[in-house]
């Protein structure tokens, strides 16, 4: 290998380095205001004993291949059973991950003659498949109705035959703010599309018994919905729910589900386990409901800052380097704090990603609010 092949990949590192953009793994330590965890079911006594009764009935580690040769599993079956009754969907396909799933829906779903316009602020998972589609694509700024409306109306007055799909998160992953649903959810249907939400902050947290924000909406055919399984439900993988003829084209033709070994089975036991404590245990939900009230108490009177209203509590200090030594700082006094900067969120908005759940409790938060302040003032830009 020669010096030169190397130094390319040198160059682009230190020039992240020198925008205070340079990324890198590390372990979670310190009190927890970073982690999508937010039921608390990561760690729990109940999705630990799922697994192992799991085990002890005899489901695999491994799936062994993709669903479609060896790899199906009852427990992927089951899951998908009770996903489909839990968030009120035709059917509902289980992938390994939501960054999967995105991709594959947004990549395979709409076609050549179709518009997908999508929030500016969607997940990279979603532009992932966005970008691979062969549908003309527009996103639009974000939560304004009127701009979604817009570009469907010009791609139409330009000859747009095909359908239009509307791309948002119902729960923005870094701003904590919600979008417009049943206007978007009215667009879609006045204009014989389709309305894609993806749930990740959403699932577990808001809607009945925590089926999320598009369940407020109803069953409609269509609407899709993605609920991620790493986030509030602890585990990991991600359920998209919608109509059959839609999922069954999703197994005929997403490549991410077809050529890639299906998710432990282990896993869908335990995400099946998550379901049962969203409908059993809603005092978690009442619990996160109420830390985030404080959380958002503390923020408006310590940092003068509008809350969110919701889980996520973004604080946005604007330069990277200034996000990312408030973060050092916060983590050196024991608070798990991370900072989050371009490209990941827009220009000239790096931020603290503060995250509120059952990990934590009002001391905790009363705490970190304090601590926050103080580094924010001896940090002022
Ligand atoms: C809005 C949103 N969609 C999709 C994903 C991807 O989900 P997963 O972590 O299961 O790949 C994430 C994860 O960060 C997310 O925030």
């Amino acid at each position: 290998m020669s010096a030169e092949a190397l130094a390319r990949f040198a160059k682009t590192l230190n020039g992240l380095q020198r925008r205070a953009r340079l990324r890198s793994v590390a372990m979670g330590s310190g009190i927890d205001f970073a982690s999508n965890d937010y039921l608390g079911l990561a760690n729990s006594a109940r999705l630990k004993q799922a697994i192992t009764t799991a085990i002890d009935r005899g489901v695999p580690v491994g799936a062994g291949g993709s669903r479609l040769l060896r790899g199906n599993h009852l427990e992927h079956e089951m899951l998908e059973e009770e996903a489909a009754r839990f968030f009120g969907a035709e059917k509902v396909i289980y992938f390994a991950n939501g960054y999967a799933a995105n991709a594959a829906l947004f990549s395979t779903l709409p076609q050549r003659d179709d518009l997908i316009v999508y929030d500016d602020l969607i997940h990279a998972s979603a532009r992932e498949g966005i970008r691979a589609s062969k549908a003309t694509t527009s996103a639009v700024p974000h939560n304004e109705v009127g701009a979604f409306e817009r570009a469907i109306r010009s791609w139409r007055e330009l000859g747009g035959k095909g359908v239009p799909w509307i791309g948002v998160e119902s729960l923005y992953s870094m701003d904590g703010d919600k979008a417009p649903l049943r206007e978007l959810a009215e667009l879609a249907h006045r204009n014989e599309g389709f309305l894609v939400v993806d749930e990740a902050h959403a699932t577990g947290v808001f809607g009945p018994d925590g089926r999320g924000l598009a369940a407020e909406l109803g069953v409609k055919t269509n609407i899709l919905t993605l609920h991620t399984c790493g986030k509030a439900l602890g585990a990991a993988g991600a359920l998209l729910g919608g109509p059959k003829i839609m999922v069954d084209y999703l197994v005929n033709r997403a490549r991410n589900f077809i050529y890639s070994t299906a998710p432990s089975p282990l896993m869908a036991a335990a995400v099946r386990e998550a379901l049962q404590i969203l409908v059993d245990e809603s005092s978690r939900r009442t619990r996160l409901e109420r830390l985030t009230a404080y959380a958002g108490c503390q923020m408006q009177s310590r940092l003068a800052k509008k809350p969110s209203g919701s889980q996520i509590l973004p604080v946005i200090v604007g330069d990277s380097g200034r996000a990312v030594s408030i973060a050092r700082e916060m983590q050196a006094e024991g608070f798990d704090v991370r900072a989050v900067r371009p490209p990941t969120v827009p220009e000239g908005t790096a931020r603290l990603r503060i995250s509120i759940t059952l990990n934590v409790d009002e001391e905790k938060i009363e705490a970190m609010f304090t601590r926050l302040s103080a580094t924010l003032q001896g940090n002022a830009s």
